[in-house]
């Protein structure tokens, strides 16, 4: 089977792999414009904490290839309305900040753009090497934990290369357990109501040649009661100055029960993930999605055309239920006070 590459920048267009239509088809579709990457951002053409915040750069470097003679007033007002699209991922506005610092620094706002360009290349190929020393910082721990024998690993959403562009988080784990014959099998979450775990993770894992089965969530005490999960690892959207993580929905329901059953629970994210400008889990701002999203698959109704539904996209993780946050820098320890900022200051 062929690479998934969800994104790709050829000829000043920015082409985006549909992830609308995953796994069935494999369309690209066509990016030119700011409102075009604020649209697929929206629409979740592209999702993942990550890859939203490359495609914020690669937004703002739209917005100046097509208004070259725009004031940094109107580079920054285009900012914040891309930074808009998506609120609970601290990955876009990350990325979106970073591009208005740059353009600060040029006295010709179009010069900024040959350096946009650069800088979402180095940022997409740099992740790789951090999603590989989280995946090695994961290894360790799972082996002073459980020595040789291959694991059973649960996971949540999905947070492979179509969430990151390179190799991935919590996905990057098992994908080098894997390589290293530490991993028997993966039990994937599927994810309602966007199944990005039956939808997503499967393909990427089917790709990868993993032996794996899609499980609804509400088979996760099952699992863990029945001993058939050694440890779950998680993505972030948002990890805050305590632990506390926000996550797709689903997650923090997740790790209640691992820590109910004694089953290791982490989080894996890069550093650009973390938001030290919120102290708790409780400041975070959740997105609410389209309730259609529960209430229909696809054109078809699952439920009654009156019902209502509630669309929470994320939760959040008591920083007390995770057993560790692991990043590029290392594996904290959130239940000690102070434990994330030292390691965000880690150089
Ligand atoms: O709504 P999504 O699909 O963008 O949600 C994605 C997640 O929740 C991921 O776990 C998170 O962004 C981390 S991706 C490495």
């Amino acid at each position: 089977m062929t690479e998934l590459m969800p994104l790709k920048y050829e000829n000043e267009i920015l082409k985006l792999l549909d992830q609308r239509l995953l796994p069935t088809e494999e369309v690209y579709l066509t990016t030119r414009t700011i409102e075009d990457c604020f649209h697929s951002i929206v629409d979740m053409v592209v999702r993942g904490a990550p890859l939203i915040g490359f495609t914020g750069i690669w937004g703002m470097a739209l917005f100046v290839k097509h208004n070259p003679k725009a004031t940094f007033e109107q580079f920054a007002r285009a900012a914040e309305y891309l930074k808009s699209a998506r609120p609970t991922a601290v990955n876009l506005a990350f990325e979106i900040d970073r591009c208005v610092e740059m353009a600060r620094l040029e006295t010709h706002l179009n010069a900024v753009y040959p350096k946009l360009v650069a800088h979402a290349n180095f940022e997409m190929n740099n992740l790789y090497e951090k999603n590989l020393k989280m995946a090695k910082f994961a290894e360790s721990e799972l082996q002073r934990i459980y020595g040789d024998r291959p694991l059973n690993v649960m996971t949540i959403c999905n947070t492979g290369v179509l969430a990151c562009g390179v190799l991935g988080t919590a996905l990057g784990v098992i994908i080098n357990l894997h390589n290293q014959k530490k991993l028997k099998k993966v039990y994937a979450s599927e994810t309602r109501p966007y199944l990005q775990g039956s939808r997503l993770t499967s393909f990427e894992l089917l790709k990868a040649n993993i032996d794996h089965q899609i499980v609804v969530e509400g088979a996760a005490s099952y699992l863990m009661k029945n001993k058939l999960v050694d440890a779950i690892f998680a993505g972030a959207d948002r990890i805050v100055e305590n632990g506390d993580t926000a996550n797709k929905i689903g997650t923090s329901s997740l790790s209640i029960i691992a820590k109910h059953y004694g089953v290791p629970f982490y989080i894996v994210a890069p550093t650009s993930s973390f938001d030290l400008n919120l102290k708790t889990g409780e400041q975070i701002e959740i997105e609410l999605r389209d309730p259609n999203e529960i209430l229909k698959y696809k054109e078809h109704h699952i439920a009654h055309p009156e019902a209502k539904a509630l669309n929470p996209s994320f939760d959040v993780t008591d920083h007390n239920c995770i057993t560790g946050i692991i990043c590029e820098n290392g594996i904290i320890d959130p239940m000690i006070p102070g434990s994330v900022r030292e390691i965000l200051e880690k150089k």
